[in-house]
């Protein structure tokens, strides 16, 4: 493998430690305590220490992260395991050291192997999971964290018997513009949280070549119900992730509507996707998702009564740079012509105008945002900050803390979400879900 840049991943832990955990950034400790061991203090501490790693599914994402484990010291990927001889051989020429697997269980064997790394279909995360922490290895697994509430339950369950270190890819919670903008909205910045709103929409109807037939479930598994929850899985799990985040709370009651609207084309996953989630207090997360029309792009809203914070963008507006006076908004519509535009109501009326507010980044200088588009990461998105993380926790076996949890609320929303949209009916969160991390 290349000579690694060690840069990279210092970088990132510089901006960590700019965020204040080195001067006693307890604001940063209360919103992202995940991030406790990602300073550049500890990661001097483990010195010139390897970890040993192994990626499990060498598609698409697996592959992804063999790119970004090139540029993490700290790492040594010394096997790959596919069943999908194209993908094992794609990922073995990117890493001709690392030994090849067909069956993931004899890879599990090797007591030489500290971590793996789980880039399979969403239906194999959990008995992949399960297994690989029985076998003592510490695990790092793709986002969501299982197709069903039951396996969401049994891989939380076996994380708190176990003392290996579990990471799900939930990659927005080591993105610096997150985790900036999170710190800002509990540091009061737009105000009470009055609700969210979040989309994913993308014109692609995610299908892959298939080169034989008997090949179609196998390659295009997110399309079927088997395998995959669909978008609330594939894009909603990281976008609800955030509002959990935000929140500090689990919403109580789930309701939504789906279906397969335009890629009629033998899916059984939906294409259109509308739930709405409500907190105890009444607050709502609007959450949306399409593949047949791009316009929205991605968006994460954080709503305050004093602002708005677009997390995907990394930008905040504030209500009172909106400011206009009577005046000013009366000549601005005689200036639009709104008025001529709209049929004319009683004496109190009066349009309301489009607000102009002033966007304002999250962070200084540049940093990166992702037009939703691509299907397997973006750079600088905080998926190669979570991977070093990983590495690092199997060196010292330290733990990520809530990581799992976020990963396991996340996901049951998702798949209550599913639920609700499935049944046509109001869900009321149920007990046998709930664990004790969740505040409602
Ligand atoms: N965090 C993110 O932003 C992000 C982005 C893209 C994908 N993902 C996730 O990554 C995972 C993989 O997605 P993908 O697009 O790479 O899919 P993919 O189909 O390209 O790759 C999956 C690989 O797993 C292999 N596989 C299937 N069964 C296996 C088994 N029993 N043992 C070993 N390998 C097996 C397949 O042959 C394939 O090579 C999914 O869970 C997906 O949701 C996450």
């Amino acid at each position: 493998m290349e000579e690694k840049k060690k840069g990279v991943d210092l970088g990132l832990r510089k901006f960590i430690k700019e965020l204040g955990y080195m001067t006693g950034g307890a604001a940063l400790l209360s919103t992202t305590p995940w991030l406790a061991s990602c300073t550049p203090e500890k990661l001097a501490e483990i010195g010139n220490a390897k970890a040993r790693v192994a990626l499990i599914g060498t598609g698409s994402r697996g592959q992804y992260h063999i790119h970004n484990l090139r540029n993490i010291p700290h790492a040594e990927l010394v096997a790959l395991c596919d069943v999908y001889p194209a993908n094992l051989e794609a990922a073995a020429a990117l890493c001709p050291e690392a030994k090849c697997y067909t069956d993931y269980r004899r890879l599990l064997e090797d007591k030489s192997i500290d971590g793996v790394i789980i880039a399979t279909p969403l239906h194999l995360h959990a008995r992949i999971t399960l297994d690989a922490l029985a076998a003592g290895k510490h695990v790092f697994c793709e986002k969501a964290m299982a197709r069903t509430l039951d396996d969401c339950k049994a891989v939380y369950e076996a994380y708190r018997n176990t003392d290996r270190a579990l990471y799900f890819c939930m990659q927005r919670m080591y993105d610096e513009k997150y985790v900036k903008a999170v710190q800002l909205i509990s540091s009061g910045l737009i105000g009470d949280v009055v609700g969210m709103r979040c989309h994913w929409f993308r014109n692609a109807d995610w299908r892959r070549e298939v080169p034989s037939p008997e090949l179609e479930r196998h390659i295009n598994w997110r399309l079927y119900k088997e395998y995959s929850g669909g978008l609330m899985t594939e894009l909603g799990s990281h976008q609800l992730e955030v509002c959990t985040w935000v929140a500090g709370k689990i919403p109580t009651r789930i309701a939504g509507f789906g279906d397969i609207v335009y890629w009629k084309d033998g899916r059984e996953v939906y294409d259109s996707v509308n739930v709405t989630y409500q907190f105890a207090d009444g607050r709502i997360i609007s959450y949306e998702s399409l593949i047949s029309n791009k316009y929205n792009g991605m968006e994460e809203q954080i709503l305050g009564h004093a602002g708005t914070v677009d997390l995907s963008k990394g930008v905040y507006y504030l209500e009172e740079d909106n400011l206009v006076s009577g005046m000013r908004q009366l000549l601005e519509q005689v200036k639009t012509g709104v008025f001529a535009a709209v049929p004319t109501a009683g004496p109190s009326w009066r349009p309301e105008l489009r607000a102009k507010y002033v966007p304002h980044p999250v962070l200084e200088g540049k940093f990166s945002i992702s037009d939703g588009e691509s299907s397997v990461g973006f750079v600088a998105d905080g998926s190669d900050v979570i991977l070093s993380a990983f590495c690092q926790s199997c060196i010292t076996g330290e733990k990520a803390k809530d990581v799992v949890e976020e990963a396991y609320c996340s996901t049951v929303l998702c798949l209550l979400g599913n639920q609700a949209m499935e049944e046509g009916r109001t869900l009321t969160f149920p007990e046998e879900y709930k664990i004790p991390y969740m505040k409602f």
